[in-house]
C-alpha cells in the first residue's frame, strides 16, 4: 500500500479562500475588518520567518495587520504595557506574541496579559479551560489545524484509537483533549505517550490515528505502526542546509518507510505547518465577528 498524502497546503488553500470571501462580506455588509497584531521580540531567524508568513497571510486575506518588532532587551513591563495597548485598541481583534521569548521575560505572564477575547493563539488559561469543557473558545492553532485536516479528509475519528506522542501545552495536550470531545472530529479513545512511556511501540502499533509531536526526527519508524494507520506528523526538525543556505526540514516520523504501510500521512513540509497559520487567521476572523456582535 502507498499512503494517500494529506496535503496541508491544499486544505489550507481551500480554507483561506473561504476566509477571504468571509472577510470581504464582513467589510462590505458590516464595515468590519479583522485586525491582527503580531509582536516579535528579538530576531530569532525561525521566529522572524513564522511572523513574516503570518503577516503575509493576514495581508492576503484583507486583514488590517500590524507587525510590531521589539528589541531583544525590551523589559517584561514594557511588553506587558504594549499588550495592554493592543487589548484596548478597537481595530485589533487578535494579538499574537511570537514564542519563545527571551529568558528575562516570563511567558506565562505575557500570555495571561492578553485579553482572552483577543487570544487568537488560544493559549490563555481561560481559552484552555473552555476548550477542555467543550465551550466555545479560540482553539490553539496547531491542534485546530489537525482537527480540520482530519475532518476535511474524511478520516473517521469516532471510536478510533488515537495515539498522541508528545504532551506539550501547545500540541500534545490540546489535541489529545480535542480528539476525545463529544463532537465532530472527536469521540476517539485517546492515549498520550511521552518520554516516560514504557514500550511506546506497544501503544503506537494499536493506533488507527497516530499524531506525533515529539520534536525528534524519525522517532516513529515503520515497525512501530500498523497497516492502514493515518499519521499526522507535527514535527518540524531542521536537519541541515541546502547549498543555497535554505533549511532542510524533516518531520518526527520516518515518512518513506511509513508511507508504505499507512492509509494516509501528512508530509513535512506541506502538512500541519500551513494549517497552523490558517487557523490563526480563522481565529482572528472569529474574534472580529464576536467583537462586532456578528457571532
Ligand atoms: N507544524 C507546526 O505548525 C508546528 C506547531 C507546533 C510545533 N511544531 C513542531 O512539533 C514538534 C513538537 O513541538 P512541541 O512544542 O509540542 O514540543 P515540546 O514542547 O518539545 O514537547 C515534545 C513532547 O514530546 C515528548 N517526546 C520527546 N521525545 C520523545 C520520545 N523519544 N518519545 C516519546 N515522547 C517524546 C516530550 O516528552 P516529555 O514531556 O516527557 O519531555 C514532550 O512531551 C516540534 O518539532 C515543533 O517544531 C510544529
Amino acid at each position: 500500500m502507498s499512503a494517500k498524502i494529506i496535503s496541508g497546503t491544499e486544505i489550507a488553500k481551500q480554507i483561506r479562500e473561504e476566509l477571504k470571501q468571509e472577510v470581504q462580506e464582513m467589510k462590505e455588509k458590516h464595515g468590519v475588518t479583522p485586525g491582527l497584531v503580531t509582536i516579535l521580540v528579538g530576531e530569532n531567524p525561525a521566529s522572524v520567518s513564522y511572523v513574516t508568513a503570518k503577516q503575509k497571510t493576514a495581508h492576503d486575506l484583507g486583514f488590517y495587520s500590524v507587525q510590531d518588532n521589539q528589541p531583544e532587551d525590551i523589559s517584561e513591563e514594557e511588553l506587558l504595557n504594549l499588550i495592554d495597548k493592543y487589548n484596548k485598541d478597537p481595530k485589533i481583534h487578535g494579538i499574537l506574541v511570537q514564542l519563545p521569548l527571551p529568558k528575562h521575560i516570563d511567558e506565562t505572564k505575557v500570555i495571561n496579559a492578553i485579553d482572552p477575547d483577543k487570544d487568537v493563539d488560544g493559549f490563555h488559561p481561560v481559552n484552555v479551560g473552555r476548550m477542555v469543557i467543550g465551550e466555545r473558545c479560540f482553539l490553539p492553532c496547531t491542534p485546530h489545524g489537525i482537527l480540520e485536516m482530519l475532518i476535511r479528509t474524511g478520516v473517521e475519528t469516532s471510536g478510533a484509537e488515537v495515539v498522541v506522542v508528545g504532551r506539550s501545552n501547545i500540541v500534545g495536550k490540546p489535541i489529545a483533549n480535542l480528539m476525545l470531545q463529544k463532537r465532530e472530529g472527536g469521540n476517539a479513545t485517546v492515549t498520550v505517550c511521552h518520554t516516560r512511556t514504557k514500550d511506546m511501540a506497544f501503544h503506537t502499533r494499536r493506533a488507527d490515528i497516530l499524531i506525533v509531536a515529539a520534536g525528534r526526527p524519525k522517532v516513529i519508524t515503520a515497525d512501530m505502526v500498523k497497516e492502514g494507520v493515518v499519521v499526522i506528523d507535527v514535527g518540524v526538525n531542521r536537519i541541515g542546509k541546502t547549498p543555497e543556505g535554505k533549511a532542510i526540514l524533516c518531520g518526527d516520523v520516518d515518512f518513506d518507510g511509513i508511507k508504505e504501510k499507512a492509509a494516509a500521512i501528512t508530509p513535512v513540509p506541506g502538512g500541519v505547518g500551513p494549517m497552523t497559520i490558517t487557523m490563526l487567521m480563522k481565529n482572528t476572523v472569529q474574534a472580529a465577528k464576536q467583537f462586532a456582535g456578528l457571532a
